[in-house]
């Protein structure tokens, strides 16, 4: 089995948490194309879709599916997206396609996370995967100077814009044994709209697809 046929069949798991009648939330990256694309199995369940990037709302609408805004969803039923790593505590490094902004707001408008992703993702601790930062253009010189002072080494993503019109650093370098409390810290840096940690609102739900099957882990006390 493919790492690619993993995450098509996490995704294919994913269509379990469609309920009808609700406006979901959908992500971004090739993981979440397989359950864009799966979608369509289910189009009697799906009233409408909030996309996290341009690029997602473009193939939905493709595959036959509403695209609605978030400001006139309100709150999500669930929203399912891709992930870089994620860590057995459900805490994730997002960002590799560039959409975290947006998918931090619509995980954070959302009542249920589900995380589909292949077994490569799953890691014991964060930072292999270089850390997304989305930065005010202005900001760049300031942003990537605090980084450094914490320890990291940011790298401006080449030719890259995001939705938003801003910059992307991926920060190398970086073990990240309390990801909630880095989450955080790089929050609160002048200049940067968001950081590719979601670790205080951390996956509900992770399905991990592996040569054997999905394995599902839940966010304790869910
Ligand atoms: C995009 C993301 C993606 O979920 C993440 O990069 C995983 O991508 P893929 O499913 O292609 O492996 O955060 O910003």
């Amino acid at each position: 089995m493919t790492q690619d046929d993993m995450k098509k069949e996490a995704a294919r798991a994913a269509l379990e948490f469609v309920r009808a009648g609700t406006v979901i939330g959908v992500g971004t990256g090739s993981t979440a194309n397989h359950f864009i694309d799966l979608l369509p199995t289910v189009r009697g369940r799906v009233d409408a879709a909030v996309a996290s990037s341009e690029a997602s709302a473009a193939r939905l609408k493709e595959r036959g599916i509403d695209v609605v805004e978030l400001n006139q969803a309100g709150t999500l039923s669930v929203y399912v997206d891709g992930a870089d790593e994620a860590t057995r505590n459900l805490a994730l490094i997002k960002g590799g396609g560039g959409a975290l902004t947006r998918e931090k707001i619509v995980a954070a408008a959302s009542h249920t996370f589900v995380c589909i992703a292949d077994e490569r993702k799953l890691v014991d601790v964060l930072g292999r995967f270089p850390l997304p930062l989305e930065v005010i253009p202005m900001a760049r010189s300031y942003v990537a100077r605090e980084i450094v002072a914490l320890g990291g080494e940011p790298v401006l993503r080449q030719g890259f814009t995001t939705d938003n019109g801003n910059m992307i650093l991926d920060v190398h370098g970086l073990t990240i044994l309390e990801p909630a409390r880095l989450e955080e810290t790089l929050d609160h840096i002048a200049g940067v709209v968001t950081n590719g940690l979601f670790a205080r609102r951390g996956a509900d739900v992770l399905l991990v697809g592996t040569a054997s099957g999905v394995r599902r882990i839940d966010r304790a006390g869910v």
